[in-house]
């Protein structure tokens, strides 16, 4: 229990707020913070019980040599099936909390969106960018209609849904706003000062409701910023969120990543954080493509994922970290994370000798987040866990 205790997370209440965050009840927020407890009951409680489970089959003779041999043991152990179904199911009741609260209150926050994006220059959406193949064939980690679908005129739902229910699933691990991604590379950026690397123009790709470009916009406040994103809902409700938290060197600007309508050459510093996953084989290729193509020389581009499954990561870890991939309707998940990253990245145009990579935890407010914060660097979720491994590629 002191192992439960040192990891107790953080009230719902204590998220960041903001002018089109949406009303919560007492019953929603008693829900999401039972969801986020149980969320963290079992990555701490029961998950080692997996383990324990698995090693015993290995103890009694069972060698797998991959994820998918260890995945056929493990199916038959109630342990996973019980581990497995909750936590598939933290995700399905996390979105339908944030659902039901965010259409209750639908047509106040799309009023609010749109007086705050009424006068805007910053936000540039184009009804004629679709919506690509991979993102309206499934609901993405269980969120129905994805980031894409318009319930309503002027629609935010999408953004409204995220920006409430993330701090659900990583149990505050990533901050107040969500933001521990941004918050870690704004520290790097702040090294890379040091050495002379000061980008003026930024280039955020899928940067849905701006959590981890906005401390870039905060610290860096006369760096020019372009937030683009595929889906309008989560643009309308980024670029109304960025104006309410005093932003103003952002653009949000609708567009398909594989073909971005920029001028070669155009950004310092190009970032994604936590998206390549979400793309597919074939966009894969031609956003990289577009990276090489749009970065100034001198510039880095920074892609922050969760760590690849490389020949050194045992089987069991590869089985548990391809979770999502079988069981969150994340269909690019385990594809991504098998990929040779670096050839993927050279094929793009970059040299090799210029890729590299590094480890990066979120950085979260320790006063705010003690238990949070400590989690971040001693607790382990295969997926959860806010450390991550960046791609960087310099021109
Ligand atoms: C997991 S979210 C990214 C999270 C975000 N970068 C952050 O830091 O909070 C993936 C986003 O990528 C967008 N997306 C997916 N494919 C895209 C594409 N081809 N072009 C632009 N945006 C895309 C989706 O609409 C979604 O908002």
């Amino acid at each position: 229990m002191a192992n439960a205790a040192r990891q107790a997370p953080p009230a719902w209440n204590a998220v960041g707020r903001h002018d089109v965050f949406p009303k919560a009840s007492h019953d929603e927020i008693a829900r999401f913070n039972f969801l986020t407890n149980l969320n963290i009951h079992l990555a701490s409680q029961v998950l080692p019980g997996v383990r324990k489970a698995y090693d015993k089959r290995v103890d009694e003779g069972a060698s797998p040599s991959n994820r998918r041999e260890v995945g056929e043991l493990l199916k038959r152990e109630s342990v996973y099936q019980f581990w497995s179904s909750l936590r598939r199911n933290t995700m399905e009741m996390r979105q339908q909390n944030s659902r039901a609260m965010v259409f209750r209150q639908l047509p106040e926050l799309v009023d609010k969106a749109k007086k705050l994006n009424e006068d805007s220059t910053s936000l540039q959406l184009n009804a004629a960018v679709e919506t690509p193949r991979y993102m309206s064939a499934v609901d993405i980690h269980c969120m129905p209609g994805g980031y894409h679908t318009e319930y309503c005129k002027d629609d935010i739902a999408a953004g409204a849904n995220y920006d409430s229910g993330i701090f659900v699933t990583t149990a505050g691990m990533l901050g107040r706003y969500s933001d521990g991604g941004g918050q870690a590379l704004v520290e790097w950026l702040k090294q890379q000062a040091e050495n002379g690397f000061c980008p003026r123009r930024i280039l955020d790709i899928g940067c849905t409701v701006g959590h981890n470009i906005v401390p870039l916009a905060q610290a860096f406040p006369d760096t020019e910023i372009l937030a683009i994103d595929v889906s309008a809902p989560v643009l309308r409700y980024a670029n109304a969120r960025a104006s309410s938290l005093g932003i103003s060197n952002i653009t949000f600007r609708q567009e398909n990543a594989e073909s971005i309508n920029a001028e070669d050459g155009s950004f310092d510093l190009i970032i994604t954080c936590m998206f390549l996953h979400e793309t597919s084989s074939r966009a894969l290729p031609r956003i990289l493509g577009e990276t090489h193509r749009l970065l100034a020389d001198g510039g880095k581009v920074v892609h922050i994922e969760q760590p690849q499954f490389t020949p050194d990561m045992p089987p069991y870890e590869q089985f548990m970290r391809d979770w999502d991939t079988r069981n969150n309707n994340e269909p690019f998940w385990g594809t991504l994370h098998d990929l040779d990253l670096f050839e993927a990245i050279e094929h793009a145009g970059f040299a090799r000798e210029r890729i590299s990579t590094l480890g990066l935890f979120a950085v979260v407010d320790e006063e705010l987040f003690p238990s949070a914060a400590k989690a971040a660097s001693d607790s382990e979720d295969f997926g959860r866990k806010p450390a991550w491994h960046a791609y960087i590629a310099s021109k």
